[in-house]
């Protein structure tokens, strides 16, 4: 659904949090902020409307949303999100990533959710527009951002099955530390074999809350094997590498070629698309294609295969020690001088604004420019 008609910019209305916390509240929640716990003062909410398209922009008190018990998102689901972080620099500015893929991701999402397609001006807009009152959340810590979730829904309230006719898109901020408690220590995965994540056809290439909730009764039993994160094979052969629950997966052939699922199945991560970007600048190869699980065991068992690793924004690049399955386990040694730690240092240093951005990746979100 595209908004043909959409004016360029929006004029926001500011409404302040009278309830906003003290600086010494924030500072006690920034200097420990965990992952997804805290949450900034204030929100972005626009409305849709299939007649009136994107209207009513502000920024408002973070707080409880009004919801019709009969709201479609609460039935059918239709909902898509979106997962980005601030980052504060040396100097006090603050950045974000490549925002322009995220809200091109969100655009593709909202296709195939049948939700109203957000301009991409629009998207970055509401991102500047939170900044510049909740600004002071960005932490200053090393490793610590500001994470950005956009998230758009099925406001209508009516039982029938079809598109809304109304819809909400939101932006929250959560101050972030580590996404994994052991930091940058090797997780371990389950490999799921009884459940999918996605089927062909289906919604795995979009952020939508169904993927997710799907997902939590796998990455339940991952937890039950003591492991971190949760692994799907593709759905229809129970063959094929897809993704993690909340992460896209990297395995490094001994040569130094990163390998990684190709497949219309799953997310296609913003930071794996850097990542595998920042290992071609250095050279190596890179081969998008299917990888079965057994060509990982064997390539484990061979030598072949020496380091796999988990990527995306929350996570941004995790090394997997272990990979646990029902009757089987993989393991690598990943040393200090892993390329999985070297690639994170290098995105890191790019998103802290520690090295040049060569590839013109990150955008300023503070006014002060
Ligand atoms: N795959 C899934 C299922 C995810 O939830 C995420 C995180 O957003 C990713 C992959 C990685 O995407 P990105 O790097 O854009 O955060
Ligand atoms: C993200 O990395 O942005 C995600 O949405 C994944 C989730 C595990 C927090």
């Amino acid at each position: 659904m595209k908004n043909l008609l959409a004016p360029r910019t929006l004029e926001f209305t500011h409404h302040h949090n009278p309830a906003a916390l003290a600086e010494m509240e924030r500072a006690e929640i920034l200097a420990d902020p965990g992952f997804g716990k805290h949450f900034t003062d204030h929100m972005v909410d626009i409305c849709w409307s299939a007649r009136g398209g994107w209207h009513r922009p502000r920024v408002q008190p973070f707080g409880p949303i009004e919801l019709s018990p009969a709201a479609a998102v609460l039935h059918y689901a239709q909902e898509i999100f979106e997962g980005l972080k601030a980052y504060r620099h040396q100097d006090g500015s603050i950045w974000s990533f490549r925002p322009e893929a995220n809200a091109a991701r969100m655009q593709r999402s909202a296709a195939r959710l049948a939700l109203p397609d957000l301009p991409t001006e629009y998207f970055i807009e509401s991102l500047k527009q939170l900044i510049a009152v909740d600004g002071d959340w960005v932490p200053t810590a090393p490793d610590t951002s500001l994470y950005l979730r956009p998230f758009m829904f099925a406001k209508e309230a009516f039982l029938g099955v079809r598109a809304a006719e109304k819809v909400n898109y939101y932006v929250i901020a959560s101050p972030a530390g580590a996404y994994f408690t052991g930091g940058l220590a090797p997780v371990s995965i389950w490999l799921s074999s009884t459940y999918s994540r996605a089927g062909k056809g289906g919604t795995g290439a979009a952020k939508t809350g169904g993927n997710y909730a799907s997902s939590l009764v796998a990455q339940a039993e991952a937890y039950d094997n003591g492991c971190d994160q949760v692994l799907f094979l593709d759905s229809e052969e129970n063959t094929y590498l897809e993704e993690l629950g909340g992460m896209n997966i990297v395995l490094v052939t001994k040569d130094g070629t990163l390998l990684t699922p190709h497949s219309d199945s799953i997310l296609e991560g913003i930071t794996r698309d850097s990542i595998l970007q920042l290992a071609e600048d250095r050279g190596h190869r890179v081969e998008r294609r299917a990888i079965s699980i057994q060509e990982w065991k064997d390539g484990a068992a061979s030598g072949e295969i020496v380091e796999a690793f988990a990527c995306g924004t929350a996570a941004v690049v995790a090394p997997i020690g272990t990979l646990k399955g029902v009757d089987f386990e993989i393991t690598h040694d990943i040393g200090a001088d892993s390329l999985a730690l070297s690639l994170r240092q290098e995105l890191t240093d790019i998103q802290y604004g520690r090295v040049e951005d060569v590839h013109g990746w990150m955008m300023r979100l503070d006014s002060a420019q």
